[in-house]
């Protein structure tokens, strides 16, 4: 491994540091499409994390589907067309941890981005434990920062090898990579005024035989989403 940082020996999960313009881009996309929206008073409904939502954005060539499951206070931002998914996707081109990935995980060819989003908050009530997929999904889910938290924004909470529960804290310019097995949740905080923003991928396996186990945990996650096959979900014919 050349890039990635196991967080502690045992866990699978690590920390990778990189290039703060590697998240001008995306950065950009958020500050004119999604800031002011989100911020509007009529999108207020969309952080009280009451209520299953499932709305799209259309903005230019860009879109977005915005998923919150009603179960915390989390909206989750996908890329919703090919176009959109480019734009995330070359944010982990330029991360450069594939070779690194590629130790952690059984593939074919290479390692497949299947989707991206921004995972954005204003407050979170309670610890919602969780791993983000099953065991031998062969599949990582990747977190940082896209704009400086606030001091009382909620860190990555985790479980350690022997279920102490810790707290890791995001830093700007680092992100955090987990796969299968690693227990957390985001760590409480009050509501503030300041949005709290996250870039965040899922990717792995280019083998199509893991997508059962795989889907468990991501195919609900966002509306547009590259299966490990290579094709976009609801038009892959790799098993008819
Ligand atoms: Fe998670
Ligand atoms: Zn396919």
């Amino acid at each position: 491994m050349k890039r990635l940082q196991q967080l502690e020996p045992g866990l699978n999960a690590y920390t990778v540091s990189f290039d703060p313009s590697l998240l001008d881009t995306l950065r950009t996309m958020f500050d004119d499409f999604l800031k002011e929206r989100l911020n509007r008073e009529g999108y207020d409904y969309l952080f009280a994390g009451m209520e299953q939502i499932n709305i799209q954005m259309k903005l230019e060539g860009l879109q977005f589907h915005i998923t919150s499951y009603g179960t915390a206070p989390l909206l989750w931002v996908s890329n919703n067309n090919a176009h959109t998914y480019n734009i995330f996707r070359s944010f982990m081109s330029d991360l450069d941890i594939m070779d690194d990935i590629k130790e952690l995980v059984d593939f074919e060819d290479h390692i497949e981005v299947y989707c991206g989003f921004f995972v954005v908050g204003k407050k979170m009530d309670r610890e919602t434990w969780h791993k983000d997929f099953c065991d031998g999904a062969n599949g990582y889910t990747l977190i940082t920062p896209l704009y400086e938290l606030e001091k009382s924004h909620g860190n990555l909470m985790y479980k350690d090898g022997l279920s102490s529960v810790k707290i890791h804290e995001y830093k700007m310019n680092e992100a955090v990579v987990f796969g299968d097995g690693f227990e957390h949740a985001t760590q409480p905080y009050a509501e503030t005024d300041k949005l709290r923003v996250m870039l965040s991928f899922t990717f792995g396996t280019d083998k199509f035989e893991y997508w059962d186990t795989l889907k468990e945990t991501i195919s609900a996650q966002s509306n547009f989403m590259i299966l490990p096959c290579g094709h976009e979900k609801g038009r892959c014919r790799c098993y008819e």
